[in-house]
C-alpha cells in the first residue's frame, strides 16, 4: 500500500468550482477525496462524476440513517455511482447495517462495480457522556463506541469512522481485519481550528488507523499540494 492509499482529503465546500479546484491541485498525488452533506447536497452526484474523470476515488460520507429499506436503497444508489466508501450511523441498529451491506453488494455486482466499503458511525465526538444520558444512553461513552462498533462488524460492515482518541479500543475489540477511518487529524505545522482532541498523521498511524481523514490542514493552506505532500510523508514509514 502507498501512502497516498491511505489519506482521504476532506472537501468541505459548497461548490463543485471550489471542489474541482482542489481536485485538480491534489490528484494523482491524492487518490481518495471525501464528499459531505453541503457539497453532495448542494451539487449531487456531479461531483462524483468529477471526482472520478480525475481518477480518484470517493468517500460519500452522508452517514445515512433511516429504516432498513431506505437506508439499503440509498447505499445501492452510491454503490451504483461507484463510490469508494460510504457510510452510516450504527445507531440505526442490525437490520438497518444488515440491509445496508446486502442492497449495496448487490447493487455493486448489478452495475459490475467493486462493492463500496462501508463503514459505521458509532458515537459522534460532539456527544458528551452527558448528552448520551439526555437520551437515554445509560452506558460508558468508551462502552457505546465499543458495542456499536462490534455491532457494526457482526452486520458484515468493514469499518468504523473513529476518532483518535477511539482507534485503540476499537482495535482492541475489533481485531486487525476490521477498518479505522479517522478525521480529527491535524500535523504539528496546522493549526487546529475547531477540533479538540486531534492527533498528528503519525500518531493516528501508530494507533492503528488504517486511514486518514484531513480537511482544513490541506484545503485552507495557499499550496494545497505541497501541504498534502508534507502529510503524505509523515504516512510513508507506515505502509
Ligand atoms: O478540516 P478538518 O480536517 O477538521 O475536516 C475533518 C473532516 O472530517 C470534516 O469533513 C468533518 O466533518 C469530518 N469529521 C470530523 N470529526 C468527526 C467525524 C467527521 O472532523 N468525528
Amino acid at each position: 500500500m502507498h501512502s497516498r492509499d491511505k489519506l482521504i482529503v476532506a472537501l468541505d465546500v459548497g461548490t463543485k468550482g471550489e471542489a474541482e479546484r482542489l481536485v485538480k491541485a491534489l490528484s494523482p498525488q491524492v487518490s481518495v477525496f471525501k464528499v459531505g452533506k453541503e457539497l453532495f447536497t448542494a451539487e449531487g452526484p456531479a461531483v462524483i462524476q468529477m471526482i472520478h474523470s480525475y481518477g480518484a476515488k470517493v468517500f460519500l460520507d452522508l452517514k445515512f440513517h433511516d429504516i432498513p429499506n431506505t437506508v439499503g436503497a440509498a447505499c445501492a444508489a452510491a454503490a451504483g455511482h461507484g463510490v469508494f466508501m460510504l457510510n452510516v450511523h450504527a445507531l440505526g441498529g442490525r437490520k438497518m447495517m444488515a440491509q445496508a451491506v446486502e442492497s449495496a453488494r448487490r447493487a455493486a455486482e448489478n452495475a459490475k462495480k467493486a462493492p463500496p466499503v462501508l463503514l459505521a458511525v458509532t458515537v459522534l465526538t460532539s456527544l458528551a457522556e452527558s448528552d448520551l444520558r439526555e437520551m437515554g444512553v445509560e452506558r460508558p461513552l468508551e462502552t457505546e463506541v465499543r458495542e456499536l462498533a462490534l455491532l457494526a462488524k457482526a452486520c458484515g460492515l468493514n469499518g468504523v469512522v473513529a476518532s483518535g482518541r477511539e482507534i485503540k479500543l476499537v482495535r482492541e475489540a475489533a481485531g486487525k481485519d476490521f477498518l479505522i477511518v479517522t478525521p480529527g487529524v491535524r500535523p504539528l505545522w496546522a493549526a487546529q481550528g475547531d477540533q479538540k482532541r486531534v492527533v498528528t498523521p503519525k500518531e493516528a498511524m501508530e494507533l492503528g488507523a488504517d486511514y486518514i481523514v484531513v480537511g482544513r490542514p490541506i484545503t485552507q493552506d495557499p499550496a494545497p499540494a505541497s501541504a498534502a505532500e508534507r502529510v503524505l510523508k509523515e504516512l510513508a514509514g507506515f505502509c
